[in-house]
């Protein structure tokens, strides 16, 4: 029986399964999505820049939304000490149990331009200050999510992670990739399993979690006090809950019935339309009925009619025929 640290927010000693955050796919919609199938301990909202708090941009305020009866992780980008701090106590305003602090994001936009997610690794003393400004500026936990450095001659996660923990910090997720990599190559769980048994902060291990098995190998092979899953709940909000579900019982949960997929897949695209409205709404429901379709049969003539369609209505009857036509596979 391994001995894990926990997760000040998650008073069960029940496995700690979490939705990452994801800018441009965890939104409301689809963080509400997963929620519902259970089994997933919080969400960590999309990066909210601490600049654009202060802007009150639509963007910001919807990135700021939480599911309810969930326990909702804000996440906070930025590099000025004071405006995080700011920033966090406005997102604590919106209702946060929990600030985030991003010190993984890779994108030249964020890391190179505006020297901030992955880029704060590099300069320590200023993450430090940052660490600290919004520990004393919130009264609820501050958690930081990194990668194990910018690149592969700068593995510096073990000593943010000692930063962390003197400024007050209360868990560390850890993607196992360096920033350089970016998405390429495989997420080092070595890298990650080494951290977890000897940080001061409980271990989030995140990177490369796709399926039910890669969580249980992960699960059992270190002493992680949470694993976090991200595009591996693509088209399936519901992994999270087979996750929890094999880690809680050792038994494997079917994935739901077409009916319930089905049921699930309506409610998100309808929730995407009203969070968004229709035409913004029409973009952004593409790219997760594409997922939603992946590898089924049909998949390519449903993405054709459903890609070229503008109107809610006939996108629901794409849908719904879609979903129709596979129960009638499996029934025959
Ligand atoms: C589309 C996309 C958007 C992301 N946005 C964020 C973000 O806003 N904040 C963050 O800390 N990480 C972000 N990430 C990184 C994920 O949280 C996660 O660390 C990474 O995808 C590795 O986990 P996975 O292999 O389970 O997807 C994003 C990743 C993707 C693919």
């Amino acid at each position: 029986m391994l001995c894990r640290s926990r997760v000040p927010i998650w008073n069960s000693t029940e496995p700690l399964v979490v939705l990452a955050p994801m800018a441009g796919v965890s939104d409301f919609p689809f963080r509400k999505a997963v929620h519902a199938f259970g089994g997933v301990a919080f969400s960590v909202s999309e990066m909210i820049a601490s600049q654009a708090i202060f802007r009150k941009a639509s963007k910001t305020l919807r990135r700021s939304f939480k599911v309810e009866n969930a326990i909702h992780v804000m996440q906070l980008a930025g590099n000025d000490p004071y405006l995080m701090g700011q920033a966090a106590r406005w997102a604590v305003d919106q209702g946060a149990h929990a600030i985030d602090l991003n010190l993984g994001c890779p994108a030249k936009q964020i890391a190179i331009s505006s020297f901030a997610g992955a880029a704060l690794m590099r300069d320590e003393k200023l993450a430090g200050s940052i660490f600290e400004a919004v520990v004393k500026s919130v009264s609820v936990p501050v958690s930081v999510k990194m990668r194990m450095g910018w690149d592969k001659e700068t593995l510096n996660a073990s000593r943010l992670i000692e930063i962390a923990y003197n400024a007050g910090v209360s868990w560390i997720t850890i993607h196992g990739r360096t920033r350089c990599q970016f998405y390429k190559d495989h997420a080092d769980w070595d890298f990650i399993s080494q951290l977890a048994r000897t940080s001061p902060l409980p271990i989030i291990g995140n990177g490369d979690i796709v399926d039910i098995e890669t969580a249980d190998r992960h699960w059992q092979n270190t002493e992680v006090a949470g694993l976090m899953v991200g595009r591996g709940t693509y088209g399936k909000p519901w992994l999270l809950a087979q996750i929890f579900h094999k880690l809680k019982t050792g038994v494997l949960l079917p994935p739901p019935s077409l009916v319930h997929q089905h049921e699930s897949v309506r409610r998100h695209i309808e929730d995407i339309l009203t969070w968004y409205g229709r035409e913004s709404g029409v973009r952004i429901l593409r790219k997760h009925l594409g997922w939603y379709s992946k590898g089924a049969p049909g998949a390519t003539a449903f993405r054709q009619c459903v890609f070229q369609e503008t109107c809610p209505r006939a996108i629901f009857q794409h849908i719904n025929v879609f979903y129709r036509d596979q129960v009638q596979e499996v029934a025959s």
